[in-house]
């Protein structure tokens, strides 16, 4: 289609054209000519609806809808499925309520447990991030809905959001920070995606070309919408020429799209680009505007029942000494301690705050799922003080049930004001008052089951050690409380894994000396050593390593094969078997770990989840693309699969390998360019540098017969370049040939 056609294909005037760059309202788009205006709604595991006006902040209300377990708590599931169907469950929702776009999934990466809307991010790793991301967009997209992937780049932290400087290198930025964006929109294909507040090294994501055009839409062939984050844009035309294609919420500033373009500070064909660009939105949208709005109260129980399942699935047992499953008919009294059990914490604050349709509370659905059982409950603290001060009252209360109860579950967590968008933690500890409550309850010798609530990673400490039974329940959305109790008293089994290595101390996280920066720049010096990448190279102990989980069943993996497929890939084939005596869910991970220098020890790169009766065993086959064995090459600035030996490890965490296997993997074939500065060495592991330079090189070898091996190492490591000082009869100009037919001779091999 000619570009300069679409706008008047559409019968626009240019200032029709200029409106649909940004928004009609706080959460819809500009309709202009027989383009339609289209809804925008938060958000990532539950609608945020609220009509065409409203705020983007979560403080004031929206329609009731289902709420699902926040993305920390669902990328625990690794479940592929679920998270489609969870994706599947808020596309309905969206369509009953006409709304277009879906603001979700959340595809930043975990960078630092301080976090402060770690609870809307899926992992530390960005293969974890990315198999939720593309999971969650079908999902959505299957309802005619689009998704609405964000915060697109490195968008790590609250602090400062709307300035702060991300300074990146290219390598980690790649691997680690673009990755996931990367995977859902080549396996997914997003009809839109949101750009973040903050600048990437020095640039506004709003108006980065390099992010929005160059990365996005020509090399990953994005062919939708970008959104700015709400208020992320500073500079209209220069937004508008990086790629960015509707400011969001409006600033009633379009008329300054229509002097750049008389101006010729912006193109006509940049224009006509952006009205086609919304025009194919609105079409491949247009299900979700039915026009009759429904009321969700007609899908309210079956989606219930998908959010139970989700909540269950995501849930991690982080320890048991046997105590758990409670035993529905047992004798004794269960002490049920923390006010959480009874007012939960299941989502996080700020944009994403959902209005639930239903709320259950671990403490009826105990009492559901146990009849027989007295269950003795004290709050122990309060929820309202905010300010974590301890209550002694509560505390007695708290240790009388303890020292009657055969059990205690004992509930803690961050508190609402701990966690949420727009600020960061300042530690990841419980608070003083629960802390207390723990120490008191101890003191009565009763075996503690300790149940974790928080979007992001909590510091076990000793808590660790003396409690009997530790379950992790992340934010678990409106069925939390029922999923729980299915979980400690057996009638499920738990099956998540962490996405977030728990460390031992703050201290040891690595990025924290670089975290949250001063000054409106913020470093990531910790470069490609992110969560377990870090931990499991630099073998620093943690407390939970990233991929564990426990479960009610045990599972063993045999038969392990690895089979290389075609030059850069290849099959990992197993036997996973349930060996236990209840049904459960294995998730066997696959790490790739390849020697060389300057790469972390080894990288999640497939995984899966496989459901097992007793008893039961499967065969399982994982592919790894070319993308598991290549790195980022920043000196040609593209993936390289290079040549030699990978070991592929079969895992249940990324410290607990059960198998491996290594294999040679001939590699893409590629070699980077030479230069003149490029060493000898370099020159030599090239099939083209030594085509061209082994003469010479053969020349010095003779000449210098029986080289030391310092001699030797020394002549290696030196630049072409610097031979043209020597006199062995090469000059500048000698070099610079050399220089050209190398390159020349790649070229025409690799074209
Ligand atoms: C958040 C986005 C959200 C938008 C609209 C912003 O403050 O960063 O994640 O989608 O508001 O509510």
């Amino acid at each position: 289609m000619n570009a300069a056609r679409n706008g008047s294909m559409h019968e626009l005037s240019l200032e029709q054209q200029a409106s649909l760059s940004s928004g009609a309202s706080t959460w819809t788009s500009q309709p202009a000519g027989d383009i339609e205006s289209m809804h925008m709604s938060d958000g990532p595991h539950g609608l945020r609806y609220q009509g065409s006006e409203g705020d983007s902040l979560g403080l004031g209300s929206s329609t009731p809808a289902t709420c699902f377990p926040t993305a920390s708590g669902m990328a625990s599931t690794w479940d592929r499925n679920m998270i489609f169907a969870v994706g599947k469950a808020l596309g309905e929702e969206a369509r009953m309520l006409n709304v277009s776009m879906l603001l979700g999934p959340g595809l930043n990466i975990r960078r630092s447990a301080l976090g402060g809307r770690n609870f809307e991010y899926a992992s530390e790793d960005p293969f974890l991030s990315g198999s939720y991301g593309s999971a969650f967009v079908k999902g959505v997209q299957s309802q005619g809905v689009s998704a609405v992937p964000k915060h697109f780049a490195v968008n790590n932290q609250e602090t400062d959001r709307f300035r702060i400087s991300a300074q990146v290198d290219e390598r980690s930025l790649r691997e680690i920070y673009l990755t996931a964006f990367e995977m859902t929109v080549k396996q997914a294909r997003p009809w839109a995606l949101m750009c973040s507040y903050n600048k990437v090294n020095g640039v506004y994501a709003s108006e980065n070309r390099e992010l929005l055009t160059d990365i996005l839409r020509e090399e990953w062939g994005f062919d939708g919408v970008v959104v700015s984050d709400w208020g992320a844009v500073v500079n209209r035309v220069a937004a508008l020429n990086a790629g960015l294609d509707i400011e969001m919420p409006p600033s009633n500033t379009d008329d300054q799209i229509v002097h750049a373009v008389e101006s010729g500070d912006c193109s006509r064909e940049t224009l006509d680009t952006l009205v086609s660009r919304v025009a194919t939105l609105a079409e491949r949208s247009k299900p979700s505007r039915s026009g009759d709005m429904q009321s969700l109260e007609s899908c309210a129980q079956e989606h219930d029942a998908i959010a139970r399942e989700a909540a269950q699935e995501s849930v991690v047992m982080l320890k048991n000494d046997g105590i758990l499953p409670l035993d529905p008919s047992g004798e004794g009294v269960i002490g049920v301690i923390g006010e959480l059990a009874r007012t939960p914490r299941y989502q996080g604050g700020g944009s994403s705050h959902v209005t639930p349709i239903l709320l259950h509370n671990l403490l009826d659905e105990l009492g559901k799922a146990m009849p027989q059982r007295r269950l003795d409950f004290a709050p122990a603290y309060s929820l309202q003080a905010g300010d974590h001060s301890t209550r002694d009252d509560l505390i007695a209360e708290a240790v009388s049930v303890a020292e009657r109860s055969s059990a205690v579950i004992v509930n803690v967590g961050y508190a609402q004001s701990d966690e949420s968008e727009g600020s960061d933690k300042h530690d990841i500890e419980l608070g003083d008052d629960q802390q207390a409550v723990l120490r008191a309850v101890q003191g009565t010798g009763t075996p503690i089951i300790l149940v974790i609530y928080g979007g992001g990673v909590i510091r076990l400490g000793q808590w660790a050690q003396s409690s009997s039974a530790i379950v992790e329940a992340w934010l678990p959305g409106q069925a939390g409380g029922a999923a729980l109790a299915d979980i400690l008293t057996g009638k499920v089994s738990p099956s998540g894994k962490l996405t977030e290595s728990i460390p031992l101390r703050l201290e040891d996280t690595p990025s924290y000396l670089h975290f949250p920066g001063s000054n409106g720049v913020v470093c990531y010096g910790e470069g490609l050593y992110v969560g377990y990448r870090y931990y499991d190279t630099a073998n620093v102990d943690v407390a939970y390593p990233f991929g564990f989980g426990l479960s009610y069943t045990t599972f063993e993996y045999s038969n392990l094969k690895v089979e290389p497929r075609g030059a850069c890939e290849a099959d990992v084939h197993f036997t996973v078997s349930n060996t236990g005596r209840r049904k459960g869910a294995a998730v066997p991970q696959i790490y790739v770990r390849n020697g060389m220098p300057d790469r972390p020890k080894h990288e999640l790169k497939g995984f899966d989840r496989i459901d097992l009766e007793a008893g039961e065993s499967h065969d399982v086959t994982i592919h790894l693309d070319q993308r598991a064995f290549s790195v980022w090459d920043t000196r040609d600035h593209r993936w390289r699969a290079y040549e030699g030996n990978y070991t592929v490890e079969l895992a249940t965490s990324s410290r607990t390998i059960v198998d491996e296997s290594t294999i040679t993997i001939a590699g893409d074939g590629s070699v980077p360019p030479l230069e003149d500065m490029s060493t000898i060495e370099e020159w030599m592991a090239s099939p083209y540098g030594a085509a061209v330079l082994s003469p010479l090189v053969n020349r010095i070898h003779d000449s210098v017969p029986d080289p030391s091996p310092e001699m030797t190492a020394m002549f290696n490591q030196m630049p072409l370049i610097k031979l043209a000082s020597w006199n062995i009869g090469l000059d500048t100009a000698a070099v610079e040939r050399m220089v050209a037919k190398a390159n020349a001779l790649r070229s025409a091999q690799q074209g």
